[in-house]
């Protein structure tokens, strides 16, 4: 017979949070995933860059969810930064570090864009491969390459970079955005053995179909029924499925998952 449970469940007050005071910088947090992730982190007892380049006074009521939600504010501030811009990824992170009077320890990178007239390559025009490519993956780069020279070593660094289950599903319309973000997975992957010895981990999260405001560009009720019907658990994903991912992968509990892309994706790909 099993010996029963006789330790009592921990429940002491002075035990910190998972995340307790370390400094997230969330690029693209004024909505969408990125919005969800900011709030999570902070949940988790991080504190919390919310970026975003344009959507100021929604990454404002990000930072006031958190801040109101927090017994010692300020656990959040919204910092502009264009992640495509280098001079901006640098503000981003001197930013940071002088808002909360601290090294950065985690970054995510979930700062995006997609073209919602979804061209074939034969339609696609420079321009808009440019321009996808400037954010998904020079912005990629650029905040990757900030994080592997100012994150934290010696435990708890952390860089997660937002990519696609799209470089499993290889869909027609998408192949500039899911080319933009088959790099970024490569790139991970090697910076994460590059790391070596700083304790700190790299890795990719990769979205199925998430109901945000890129989701639903340019699509038919039409379409986004039959997504629905292609993932076999007959929803779609909500931002709070990629947020309880990556709050894992920050967290110590993580820190054995290295160098990967994990999928989320409701069984789609
Ligand atoms: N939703 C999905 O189905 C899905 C699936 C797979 C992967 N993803 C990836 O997940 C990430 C988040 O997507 P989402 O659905 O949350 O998108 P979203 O709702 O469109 O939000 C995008 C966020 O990125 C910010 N942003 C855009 N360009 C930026 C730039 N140059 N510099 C800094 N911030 C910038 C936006 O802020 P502003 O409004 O201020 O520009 C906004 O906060 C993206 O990387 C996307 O590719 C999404």
């Amino acid at each position: 017979m099993a010996t029963p449970i006789t330790e009592p469940v921990s429940c002491d007050p002075t035990r910190t949070k998972p995340l307790q005071d370390r400094v997230a910088i969330v690029t693209g947090s004024s909505r969408g995933i990125g919005r969800e992730i900011a709030i999570h982190l902070a949940s988790l007892g991080a504190r919390v860059v919310v970026n975003y380049t344009s959507s100021s006074s929604q990454a404002d009521s990000v930072v006031a969810q958190i801040n109101s939600a927090a017994d010692s504010p300020p656990r959040a501030v919204a910092v502009k930064a264009d992640v495509s811009n280098p001079d901006d990824v640098k503000s981003l992170f001197d930013a940071a570090e002088r808002a909360f009077d601290s090294e950065v320890h985690i970054l995510v990178n979930s700062a995006g864009i997609l073209d919602g007239t979804y061209p074939t390559v034969a339609n696609t025009d420079v321009e808009t491969f440019d321009k996808i490519f400037a954010v998904n993956t020079r912005g990629a780069f650029l905040c990757c390459r900030e994080a592997t020279n100012r994150v934290k070593r010696g435990g708890g660094g952390r860089i997660v970079l937002l990519t696609t289950s799209l470089v499993g599903a290889l869909r027609p319309g998408y192949a500039t955005y899911t080319a933009s973000k088959a790099a970024v997975e490569t790139m991970a992957k090697i910076v994460a053995k590059e790391l070596k010895g700083t304790g700190i981990t790299a890795n990719c999260v990769a979205p199925g179909p998430i109901a945000t405001e890129m989701f639903f560009e340019g699509k038919s009720e039409e379409l986004v029924q039959k997504l629905k019907n292609d993932i076999p658990l007959g929803r779609l994903g909500e931002p709070n499925d990629v947020a309880n991912l990556v709050g894992f992968l920050v967290s110590d509990g993580g820190e054995w998952v290295n160098g990967q892309v994990i999928r989320v994706n409701g069984g789609f790909v």
